[in-house]
């Protein structure tokens, strides 16, 4: 039997194309195994979104190149694939294939000669969707991208390099992959793009895919991300408040607060817009809660630009959030910007905002407390003793796994305790 091993890095898009990989293997008779040292084939998935990303991928091909077995076929698929090209042959003579966030479909071409070298990062656009075989069993929680790539080229990010313009994938293909994944098993289904809500085929928009999948009896939460402000229409909205199993939960980077960065980051829109749509939001949907992505030390970024970024903080109060030092990519325009940011700075602001941005994280999770939730359940925890749920907020929530009984997949479950990471509770009758 012929194991492999795949190991995913960055976000969730990267998740699904691991998980395509993998079902693909195994509709051909592999078997997965978590030990990369006995594999007959090594996959690493990668993300480039960020300098260290990059860097921990060269050093775990480094790892895998003196651990693993000598005949094993190994190889780097996604966004490091296509940012680094044949250079990784470079750095790492050994590889044997290279293969880009859009062209991992062609992986099948090494396995049948496994003496050559394959280097493909082409933008094969929607191929790969085609070209793969549908799941065999989906998960509880099924991503479903709708569409790949990014024409808004924030001047800082090299997705609109890895991954390309922006495409939309046709309406009936992606209801298609709705039906498949809620008739294998999906529970939630969580639509995937870089710029999930400018999604448009013909005249179908998002809140049409949100309709349409709400219909299905079998799927009961559905979510979407990554949102970019401008794009959140009217429309969109309003699905929040009319379509019960969205859950009340988005996901809207604003990156920064200071309208002078966003200028800078290729990021055109106003303050008042983005406070306008969270206004809107929660007028039609009173316990919705936002998080967003932040960039701090963005070149020419200012002791003031970056305190607009605190305000924006307090005033929108987010439940969860990513924030991140800015680094500079290959392929961008603020790589070779002037006024490029100290370490120490960014260092110095990066734990400012994250200091405060927990602290709200905590509070609205202590705010919970006493609160029934209709979680999804996720399985038992490493210790076997508990099992672990998803709130609608997608906060982690743990209990104590019943002695006797199935558990079903959707229960209300009492909020106990909370701290800034998770929440604790108990299973409701
Ligand atoms: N430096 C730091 N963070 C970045 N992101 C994207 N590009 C960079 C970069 N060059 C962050 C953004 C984005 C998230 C996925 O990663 O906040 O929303
Ligand atoms: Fe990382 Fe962006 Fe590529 Fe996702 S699309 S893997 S976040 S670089």
């Amino acid at each position: 039997m012929k194991k492999f091993f795949i190991q995913t890095f960055g976000c969730q898009m990267n998740v699904y194309d691991g998980q395509r990989i993998s079902n693909m293997l195994k509709v051909n008779g592999w078997t997965q195994i978590d030990n990369s040292n006995d594999a007959d084939l090594i996959i690493l998935n990668t993300c480039a979104v960020r300098e260290k990303a990059t860097n921990k991928v060269f050093s775990a091909l480094g790892r895998i190149r003196d651990s693993k077995k000598p005949d094993a076929l190994f190889g780097i698929v996604g966004c490091v694939a296509r940012e680094a090209g044949a250079d990784a042959f470079k750095r790492i003579p050994e590889l044997n294939f290279v293969l880009g966030p859009q062209s991992y479909h062609k992986l099948p071409e090494i396995l049948e000669n496994p003496d050559s070298k394959l280097l493909n990062i082409d933008l094969g656009g929607l191929e790969k969707f085609d070209e793969m075989p549908q799941m065999v069993e989906s998960p509880l929680v099924s991503y479903i991208p709708i569409q790949e790539g990014c024409n808004h080229c924030c001047t800082y990010c090299i997705v609109p390099y890895t991954r390309g313009r922006e495409i939309s994938r046709p309406f009936d293909d992606v209801m298609r992959d709705v039906h498949h994944a809620a008739d294998t098993g999906a529970f939630e289904i969580c639509f995937l793009g870089q710029n999930v809500n400018g999604y448009h085929f013909e005249n179908y928009m998002l809140s049409d895919l949100i309709r349409e999948t709400a219909a299905i009896n079998a799927v009961k939460r559905i979510r979407f991300t990554s949102s970019y402000p401008t794009e959140m229409t009217d429309d969109l909205i309003k699905m929040f408040g009319n379509q019960p199993k969205l859950l009340p939960f988005l996901n809207l980077p604003i990156q920064s607060g200071s309208i002078n960065v966003l200028t800078r980051m290729n990021r055109p829109y106003s303050l008042n817009l983005y406070i306008d749509i969270i206004d809107k939001l929660r007028a039609i949907r009173p316990d919705i809660q936002i998080s967003s992505d932040f960039i701090v030390g963005f070149p020419g970024e200012t002791d003031s630009d970056f305190e607009q970024t605190m305000n924006i903080a307090r005033q929108v109060k987010y439940i969860n959030s990513y924030s991140f030092k800015y680094s500079p990519r290959p392929h961008t325009a603020a790589a070779l910007m002037k006024d490029q940011i100290p370490d120490n700075i960014k260092r110095e602001r990066l734990k400012m905002l994250d200091g405060y941005l927990n602290d709200i994280q905590r509070e609205f999770n202590e705010s919970c407390i006493g609160k029934t939730f209709e979680c999804l359940c996720e399985g038992p925890d490493k210790t076997g003793k508990h099992l672990l749920f998803r709130t609608p907020y997608m906060q982690q929530c743990i209990v104590e796994k019943p002695s006797f009984g199935k558990i079903p997949n959707l229960v209300n479950i009492e909020i106990t305790a909370a701290n800034k990471s998770s929440l604790r509770g108990k299973i409701k009758n």
